[in-house]
């Protein structure tokens, strides 16, 4: 087996892990604070906290590894879609922890990391051809992942979001109801609370075939919240965020089944952070398909999936690797 440190600084979680082969050895995730304050990932701040934080991920990515850094024999890294300054540092961590062991590096996707990720999944590992569900923050797609090895080139996109990513569409909701941010995990919690049929909000079901859109469905919200004093705000904030999960999950789950009947797919593989909710998480089990989905530390953003997916990568040799750039939000091979 080979072994492979991943590292994984897209936006604003600092993340390395270690692989034997496909085996996970140790995966660290280092999520930013920083950006609480602000209502959303401040990339200057993003960049300088990754900086800070990369040294020490790493370290301890090897000690609960168990494994020393001269004997990693490849550096995996995501080299894009994201935020440049953030993708930067991983970039050139990766490269200088290579360059002096003359190691070859795996540029990997981000998006290509997420359509993986349900190969660290607790339930069966997905068997090809299947169908994926990548919801995150800045990516809402569907694939067919057909068998032997995902390259990325074998990925055929089905369908992709029109205007905002689902976890997009979630964070400013849960801001439009004076949760914090990220928004995903308050607004699931709250949501327990309150009736996913108080308000209909929409699916956008009009849109025909395999495509996404939310921009719709948060301007629905923004009228209703207008039309309500603080009061009445506080009196229905959790059956808002209950109609608002059901109607994004509602977006999602009816273009997995559009999916699944045109395609023919018999199993579906889930990634990125809006998999880890766990609605979607119960509707998806009501398909009564084959599915995949992988723990939630897997779901958002971590450097696990990138030497999973690095696997199905091509390695580039020391010293060509050192001219390797990253590439920023809607760049790269999956658009
Ligand atoms: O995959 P990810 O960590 O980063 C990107 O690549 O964008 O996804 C982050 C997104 C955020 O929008 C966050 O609110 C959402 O995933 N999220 C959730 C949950 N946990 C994180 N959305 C719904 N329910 C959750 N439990
Ligand atoms: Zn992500």
């Amino acid at each position: 087996m080979t072994l492979t440190l991943a590292i994984e600084t897209s936006c604003d979680d600092t993340c390395a892990a270690v692989l034997d082969g496909e085996q996970l050895r140790s995966n660290v995730i280092a999520s930013q604070g920083v950006h609480d304050a602000y209502g959303g990932v401040v990339p200057e701040l993003a960049a300088r906290q990754h900086v800070e934080a990369i040294g020490p991920v790493i370290a301890d990515a090897l000690r609960r590894a168990g494994v020393e850094a001269d004997e990693i024999e490849r550096v995996a890294v995501t080299r894009g879609p994201g935020l440049v300054g953030s993708l930067l540092c991983g970039l050139q961590t990766a490269k200088a922890f290579a360059a002096p062991r003359a190691l070859p590096l795996i540029p990997v996707d981000h998006i290509h990391g997420h359509l993986l990720s349900a190969r660290l999944a607790q339930t069966p590992p997905p068997r090809a051809p299947h169908l994926v569900l990548v919801a995150s923050g800045g990516h809402t797609l569907l694939a067919r992942v057909d068998g032997g090895d995902p390259r990325v080139e074998r990925i055929d996109l089905l369908g992709r979001t029109l205007d905002d990513a689902a976890g997009e569409a979630i964070d400013k909701g849960a801001r439009l109801l004076g949760l914090g941010y990220p928004g995903g995990p308050a607004l699931a919690h709250l949501a327990l609370q309150g009736d996913p049929h108080a308000y209909e909000l929409p699916t956008s079901a009009r849109v025909a075939g395999l495509d996404f859109s939310f921009s719709g469905l948060k301007t629905a919200l923004l009228y209703v919240v207008r039309e309500l004093n603080d009061d009445e705000l506080n009196a229905r904030r959790a059956d808002l965020a209950a109609s608002y999960q059901h109607a994004v999950v509602e977006t999602l789950m009816l273009r997995v089944e559009r999916a699944l009947a045109c395609s023919g797919l018999e199993h579906v593989a889930i990634g990125g952070g809006v998999a880890a909710n766990q609605r979607l998480r119960e509707r998806l089990a009501e398909l009564g398909c084959g599915l995949s989905i992988p723990a939630r530390e897997f779901c958002t953003d971590n450097a696990a999936m990138i030497g999973v997916a690095a696997q199905a990568c091509r390695p580039v040799a020391y010293p060509d690797h050192l001219r390797l750039d990253a590439y920023g939000t809607g760049q790269g091979p999956i658009r």
